[in-house]
């Protein structure tokens, strides 16, 4: 497997580079791009931990070459908040270069699944796809909003409150990536139960845990390390899909005919191609029905920023 880190050198960057040089396969090559100048150090730095995954570090002018053979790209290039912005804040330095190292994706690796992680990933993801079909090379089975920082908060959150194991622990998580577009879905978490009240206080911590660390970290980003370690776990999961292994995650992928919206996060069976099947998500209680509901307005015009944006 080739998995190429777009954006290596930043906080995220480095956090998942980390996880992917200690956990990829044997035999796996690592390709870490940024525009920063740093990135070949941090290639070179990793490549001292004895693991048996080659790292190579590539600079602004390098990117077709960090490509060449993909089988895996995840894109976490782009500013992150600071204190007092949502993620739509960040829309207007993010879908450029979103923009930009997708379309080079398209050119030197189309076969590749590519996995966003920028933000706002609600249209970010959409900009990929539109990018990628101005190319003529997308396809929806291999592109991917990566969501599972909401997934792993809150099994934190629940293992914490009901005192439980965290690997005793399974929250599906649908919906988009902002705010109320976050839907835990409670109801379905096997073993415990809630009050009406704790779903209400849980849900919207869910919803705000990436303020909580903007917040906390007080100017200086947003979440890094949690998020390394939940893009890691999504590209393990898609490496070993890749490799003829059966995995279900979720993730935020093109729906055909949703009535939800066109893009949406479900459960995904993902196979040799990318995902194979778009699993339902089950029945909702009252209040994940109502939460749905008033919020796929706001996650559709997410999404078609996203269109106009490449498409004018
Ligand atoms: N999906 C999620 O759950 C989630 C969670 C947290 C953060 N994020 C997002 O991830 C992104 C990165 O966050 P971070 O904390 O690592 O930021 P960071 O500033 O620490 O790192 C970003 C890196 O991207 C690089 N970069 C900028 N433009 C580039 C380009 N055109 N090509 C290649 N590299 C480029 C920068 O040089 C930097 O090294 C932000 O958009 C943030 O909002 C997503």
């Amino acid at each position: 497997m080739k998995v190429a880190v777009l954006g290596a050198a930043g906080g995220i960057g480095q956090a998942l580079s980390l996880l992917l040089k200690l956990n990829l396969p044997a035999g796996s090559d690592l390709s870490l791009y940024d525009v920063a100048p740093v990135v070949p150090g941090v290639a070179v730095d990793l490549s001292h931990i004895p693991t048996d995954v080659t790292v190579a570090g590539y600079g602004k002018d390098e990117l077709a070459d960090a490509l060449t053979g993909c089988d895996v790209v995840l894109i976490p290039a782009g500013v992150p908040r600071k204190p007092g912005m949502d993620r739509s804040d960040l829309f207007n330095i993010n879908a450029g270069i979103v923009k930009n190292l997708v379309e080079a994706c398209g050119d030197n690796c189309p076969e590749a699944c590519i996995a966003i992680i920028t933000n706002p990933v609600n249209t970010t993801v959409a900009i990929a796809a539109e990018a990628l079909k101005a190319k003529g090379v997308y396809n929806k089975n291999k592109l991917f909003g990566v969501t599972t920082l909401d997934v792993i908060r809150s099994e934190t959150f629940v293992a914490q409150l009901k005192g439980k194991s965290t690997s005793e622990v399974v929250v599906p998580v649908i919906g988009g990536h902002s705010g109320t577009t976050i839907l835990p879905l409670l109801s379905q978490v096997e073993g415990v139960s809630f009050s009406d009240e704790e779903v209400a206080a849980l849900t919207t911590r869910i919803q705000n845990a990436g303020t909580e660390v903007v917040e906390a970290k007080a100017g200086g980003g947003s979440a890094t390390l949690s998020m390394g370690q939940a893009a890691a776990r999504f590209c393990f999961s898609l490496v070993k899909a890749l490799s003829g292994e059966d995995v279900t995650e979720y993730a935020y992928v093109q729906v055909d005919g949703s009535e939800d919206a066109a893009f949406f996060a479900h459960p995904v069976k993902l196979g040799t191609s990318g995902v194979e099947e778009i699993l339902p998500y089950g029945e909702l209680s009252a209040f994940e029905q109502k939460a749905k509901e008033d919020m796929l307005e706001g996650l559709r015009g997410d999404i078609q920023l996203g269109v106009d944006f490449v498409n004018g």
